[in-house]
């Protein structure tokens, strides 16, 4: 067991664990978009970001493993006021508010963000959806990138990322193929933790 301080009370913890793991059984709710429950965090969305002291940078709660007398804020206006940004950013990313799935829109509520302030949305992804199938939809333009429908996919080969940062896609196959001409089952499971409803199913 190692001693920390999360919002300025004193606990011990299990070493190993991540600030989201501690800060859940304190009984604290941090938000997350791109972590998945069991699978390894890739930190890619920020909204789960914390102030730990002796850190500039605000840490991504869901990745950061808890160190012997670390101090966390959870909840600080300097964590706060970052996840209202992040969320704007998200939502001008992507489309708008109304095409995040409920998880998400429930976050922006909960931290008073209505709409974005700025307008980020690119017609070019959307030129780039030509991979869907008679059960999967793609709507690449609201994807974070977050990879939980590549990770929540049994088969590793179906659903891939081409390119890097902002010119990021996710492609189906290993070569560019639509989704009817891979191993895909139509299980789904992609569609369920899809945060943003970038991978989504109308049947
Ligand atoms: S529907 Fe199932 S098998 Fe097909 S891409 Fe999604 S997770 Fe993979
Ligand atoms: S399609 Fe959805 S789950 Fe997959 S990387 Fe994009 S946002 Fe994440
Ligand atoms: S939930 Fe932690 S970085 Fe996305």
């Amino acid at each position: 067991m190692i001693k920390i301080s999360i919002n300025n009370q004193a606990v011990e913890v299990k070493a190993g664990k991540s600030i989201l793991q501690v800060a859940k059984k304190a009984g604290l709710s941090i938000p997350t978009i791109c972590h998945l429950p069991g699978l390894e965090s890739r930190s890619v969305c920020r909204i789960c970001s914390v102030e730990v002291e002796g850190h500039n940078k605000l840490l991504p709660a869901c990745s950061t493993v808890v160190e012997e007398n670390m101090q966390i804020q959870t909840h600080s206006t300097k964590t706060v006021n970052a996840r209202k940004v992040l969320m704007e950013f998200i939502i001008a990313e992507h489309g708008g508010l109304e095409t995040l799935n409920t998880q998400v829109r429930d976050y922006a509520s909960q931290l008073g963000v209505n709409n974005a302030r700025f307008y980020l949305h690119d017609q070019k992804l959307k030129d780039c959806n030509r991979y869907s199938s008679d059960y999967i939809q793609l709507a690449q333009e609201k994807c974070i990138h977050c990879d939980r429908c590549i990770r929540a996919c049994r088969d590793s080969h179906i659903i891939n990322r081409s390119h890097r940062g902002s010119a990021s896609l996710l492609t189906f196959g290993e070569d560019d193929s639509l989704l009817d001409d891979t191993a895909c089952s139509s299980c789904g499971d992609c569609v369920a933790v899809c945060p943003t409803g970038a991978i989504y199913s109308d049947r």
